[in-house]
């Protein structure tokens, strides 16, 4: 028998099931009508704050039919020493599919491993797929196929960012990372594994390096949510603050992307992303539409 499809990181997929969901989330965003949620519920559990993944899913799972109900770790027994296995046991009897949020990753795959419905990734310390078919989906609207295009990542080596290497090995484009030589853990996983998929990723110290003709530039917030090392990483980060100067360097028509919420004036100017080469709130409406498809895919396949 086998089991749920969970959605928990990027390079357990592969190319095709990633081109399926692209086209379902078009599908989704053209207004197609699915209800595959009907008299289905989804359980979104954070244990940290949210406002896009919370809004976007809930509004998601109404499209398609169904309802979500939000639960916040600190109000469940979760939050007073329950486990996360009996937590998965427990839910999976009243819900048909369960998103979390957690600073832990072993958590989310310990939720997989004992739910019996399907478990979705909806940010932990170590990624963040939903964020990037998001912003797959919002340059391909603008540019077409990504697969030929050069991408550039400004600041930590964090989540979202090891996600995006996830699908630079999957999907072709060719990415540069900046990132401070002391935030960056020397045996990245995600790197060796996109680098074995074919892709071409480097990293340098060197932002403008970086950043030089490449189609799209991202950048995130330097201190992430319950990080210890804010000031350190403040300190470190200042030469990568995106600003209309670097962006310049860029392709004349780059993208800029950042997934929200973002520290104006701290990673990037209040010129870069109130400019006209900014998607980010096409980023965030596109959750809505591939997070559809994600829904879809888990429970129906
Ligand atoms: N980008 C993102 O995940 O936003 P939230 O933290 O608001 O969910």
């Amino acid at each position: 028998m086998t089991g749920p499809r969970h959605f928990l990181d990027l390079d357990r997929l592969d190319a095709t099931t990633l081109r399926r969901l692209f086209a379902r989330a078009i599908a989704f965003k053209a207004g197609e009508h699915k209800p595959v949620m009907a008299g289905r519920t989804l359980a979104l559990l954070f244990e940290k704050p949210s406002t896009r993944t919370r809004v976007s899913f809930e509004v998601g799972a109404h499209r398609l039919g169904g309802h979500a109900i939000v639960l916040n770790s600190r109000d469940m027994q979760l939050g007073r020493g329950e486990t996360v296995a009996d937590t998965a046991r427990v839910l999976s009897r009243y819900v048909d599919a369960i998103v979390l949020r957690t600073d832990a990753h072993h958590k989310l795959l310990e939720l997989a491993r004992s739910a019996t419905v399907p478990v979705i990734n909806g940010l932990t310390d170590r990624s963040h797929p939903c964020q990037i078919l998001a912003d797959i989906l919002t340059i391909e609207e603008r540019k077409g196929d990504i697969a030929c295009r050069r991408l550039a990542w400004v600041g930590d080596f964090n989540n979202v960012c090891r996600s995006l290497v996830h699908a630079a090995g999957l999907l072709g484009f060719s990415l540069a990372i900046a990132c401070p030589p002391e935030l960056l853990a020397g045996d990245e996983p995600a790197l060796a594994w996109a680098r074995a998929q074919g892709a071409t990723v480097t990293v340098l110290a060197d932002p403008r390096e970086a950043v030089r003709g490449a189609d799209a530039v991202f950048t995130d917030t330097w201190v992430s949510m319950s990080d210890r090392e804010g000031e350190r990483k403040r300190a470190l980060l200042e030469p990568y603050r995106v600003d209309g100067r670097l962006m310049r360097l860029a392709a004349p028509d780059a993208l800029f992307l950042h997934c929200l919420p973002a520290h104006r004036g701290e990673e990037v100017t209040d010129e870069v992303i109130d400019g006209p080469q900014s998607v980010v709130f096409d980023e965030a409406e596109n959750r809505l539409y591939v997070q559809m498809a994600i829904l879809e895919w888990c429970l129906v396949g």
